[in-house]
């Protein structure tokens, strides 16, 4: 690692000292604004946890949701604060200001290992707009900048970039806490020194959206596997019927590029899991590829397809999954993504790397009940695939070298 981590900060340094923390508390949330899963924040308790016992003053800045620059209730951070303490099982304070009179007084007001959380960072346009002098107001005059938000690493906001920047400027460092630290050593050892056989495995709705990510890969792997939507562009590519099926039709030369490519490194499926609607209680066909009738959705991969999927699986040393291999969350078409996610399981039980990343393909090694057997589960959806793509993450870049 070329960066500064937390590891180099010594506890007895950190006594009474105030140190602002990035956290990603972006979670899932239902209609009625609870709390769906809870990852990304357990995640970042050792970092929390290192702080508190250090008697450090931990000042946590997170955003949630997208609100454009204006405070919105049903984005606030509070319900997160109880959530926090919970896990942490020591007392989470919450300031409803992200900077201004109350969110100083609040800070001014910690003793020796207080945890505070303040208010949505994205209740404030200048968070989204990179401002520097927002981004040396919520550094608090504070000496120690740590980044533990790897979800979030690949945006260049005052809370990613502007705060380590401000914070070097003014003499202090700007270091990766120790989630930061697991995620880039994991994903970027899987790209810079794999072990052999490397498979990718990569499903999701939209190629549009992975493409970097397979291109990159495609170099590092030994096998590239394609499930989910995104394989119906490959089928179109191929010139198959896909009924009526999701298909980017902008993306088919992409697709036919990327066969080209690959070679004898990928591996499509083989057969599919077809309904007229792709919902509950749906009746379904498997399907060869290229036999998908009018009228029929692509909903998952088939039996065949898993099997395959499977083979190449069983036989990797590092592994990468990313996105589902099909309408997981719906009954009628789970069986590819959960068998996947236990082929994937069953590979790290033999000591091969596996890591899976982006939210979809993380909740379904959790619904599959494979999630403990994963070696690396990562927290970044959008920031692992712009890493893997071999893209520099801006608010891994902001901090302060070795
Ligand atoms: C995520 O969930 O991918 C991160 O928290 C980043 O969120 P964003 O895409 O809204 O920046």
């Amino acid at each position: 690692m070329t960066k500064k981590t937390l590891k180099d900060c010594p506890r007895e340094t950190l006594t009474d000292q105030v140190v602002v923390v990035r956290v990603d508390y972006n979670l899932p949330l239902d209609p009625n604004g609870e709390v769906v899963e809870n990852t990304r924040l357990v995640r970042t308790l050792p970092t929390i946890q290192y702080l508190v016992e250090a008697g450090a003053k931990a000042v946590l800045l997170s955003h949630l949701g997208r609100p454009g620059g204006r405070p919105d209730p049903a984005l606030s951070l509070r319900p997160l604060a109880g959530k926090l303490e919970e896990v942490l099982g020591s007392p989470v304070d919450f300031c409803a200001a992200t900077t201004g009179p109350l969110a100083r007084d609040a800070v001014q007001r910690m003793e020796r290992g207080d945890v505070l959380l303040l208010e949505n960072t994205r209740f404030c346009p200048e968070d989204r707009g990179n401002d520097a002098a927002w981004a040396e107001e919520i550094s608090f005059g504070s000496k120690l900048f740590i980044n533990d938000a790897f979800g979030t690493a690949h945006r260049t906001h005052a809370s990613t970039k502007g705060i380590a920047d401000a914070v070097r400027a003014g003499g202090g460092e700007a270091v990766a806490g120790f989630l930061l630290e697991k995620e880039l050593r994991f994903l970027c050892d899987a790209i810079a020194d794999p072990e052999h056989p490397f498979v990718a495995i990569i499903g999701g709705a939209k190629i549009s959206s992975k493409i970097d990510a397979i291109e990159a890969l495609l170099h590092a792997v030994d096998r590239l596997l394609i499930g989910g939507a995104m394989a119906n562009t490959f089928f179109k590519a191929r010139g198959w019927f896909v009924g009526d099926s999701l298909v980017e039709e902008d993306r088919v030369d992409t697709a036919r590029s990327v066969m080209d490519l690959a070679g004898d490194k990928l591996l499509l499926p083989v057969d599919v899991v077809t309904a007229p609607c792709l919902v509950s209680g749906a009746t379904t066909r498997v399907s060869a590829c290229n036999e998908v009738r009018e009228g029929e959705r692509i909903g998952d991969i088939g039996p065949q397809s898993v099997k395959s999927f499977a083979d190449a699986l069983g036989k990797a040393r590092t592994v990468i999954w990313s996105g589902p291999m099909g309408v997981f969350e719906l009954e009628p078409f789970q069986a590819g993504t959960f068998d996947v996610a236990r082929a994937a399981a069953s590979t790290a039980d033999r000591g091969a790397t596996v890591i899976v990343g982006g939210g979809d393909s993380v909740a379904a090694a959790v619904a599959a009940g494979v999630v403990d057997r994963i070696t690396h589960i990562s927290t970044g959806g959008s920031a692992s695939l712009e890493l893997l793509s071999g893209k520099e993450l801006p608010g891994v870049a902001a901090l302060s070298d070795r």
